[in-house]
């Protein structure tokens, strides 16, 4: 069985088990964390064009089973390959998928591991082709990330504002480890203030070493006034952006230069490419 497919099937799943079921709470604007109904976490991104989303709401629904399977996850980081496509000590691998309205699915494309962003949102790694590793199975076919990538799919489908589901939908995963040394830092592509090309992407932690300083998202009305600040700590937490505010992450280094840093994230993107 193609992954692509085992996503949609578990998509209507969690639709199945999540309508009448989730609790009814507030999101997390640095409040109390609280869990947040789906109906809320996809208000929020409308209304905000943000959301940083507590762990909780990435639960399982046997929540017993989360720590071999995220065990499991966080293993595969090791196997990611270095970007070499510029500064900033990174590890990634990619898959796109693209959306078959006749098949309701979800197919992987072909070179499924290049990936392009324009210079406009870019100005790094901009306007070039990069192909990174492509991501394992392994990974892909863990229940865990199944259920993260359905639970994402449910909620881009009730955001028919930004994505369509037609047959210019892409669905793209990226596995990305940062691991900063003392003499090399570690950061993103770009690293600065900047809008993303997909109108709507969703960034979760698989896991962070205490030893990581660093890393935190920032949110802009424009170049100049930042107005928010948010941390993931916890494995499962996640900031959705979608292509409106300014956005970026601090750069990371060790607090502790003798001892390994790495911060993993597992990136959900959706965008229609005419
Ligand atoms: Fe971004």
């Amino acid at each position: 069985m193609k992954p692509s497919r085992m996503l949609s099937q578990l998509a209507k799943t969690i639709a199945k088990t999540c309508s009448g079921n989730c609790a009814s709470v507030q999101i997390n604007h640095g409040k109390t964390p609280t869990v947040p109904s789906r109906q809320e976490v996809v208000n929020t991104i409308s209304q905000l064009g943000y959301a940083h989303v507590p762990s909780e709401f990435y639960l399982p629904n046997e929540s017993q089973r989360l720590s071999p399977l995220l065990k499991k996850v966080q293993e595969t980081y090791q196997a990611v390959p270095p970007d070499v496509s510029s500064p900033g000590n990174r590890f990634r691998s990619l898959i796109q998928y693209a959306f078959r309205p006749d098949q309701n699915d979800f197919i992987e494309i072909e070179r499924s591991h290049e990936y392009y962003q324009t210079a406009d949102t870019n100005h790094i790694d901009g306007g070039k082709v990069r192909v990174f590793g492509k991501i394992e199975k392994c990974f892909l076919e863990n229940p865990l990330i199944k259920s993260i990538v359905s639970k994402d799919i449910e909620m881009a489908r009730q955001l028919s504002h930004l994505v369509k589901f037609d047959e210019t939908l892409r669905l793209i995963i990226h596995q990305i480890r940062y691991a900063p040394k003392f003499e090399m830092p570690s950061y993103s592509s770009p690293w600065g203030l900047h809008k993303d090309d997909e109108p709507l992407a969703f960034i979760h932690l698989i896991q962070i070493d205490p030893n990581v300083i660093g890393g935190d998202t920032l949110i802009s009305n424009d170049m100049h006034n930042i107005y928010r600040v948010f941390r993931l700590k916890s494995p499962l937490d996640t900031m959705v952006f979608t292509n409106k505010p300014w956005h970026a992450v601090t750069p990371m280094g060790n607090a502790d230069q003798e001892k390994e840093a790495y911060r993993d994230l597992v990136y959900v993107d959706f965008i229609n490419r005419k």
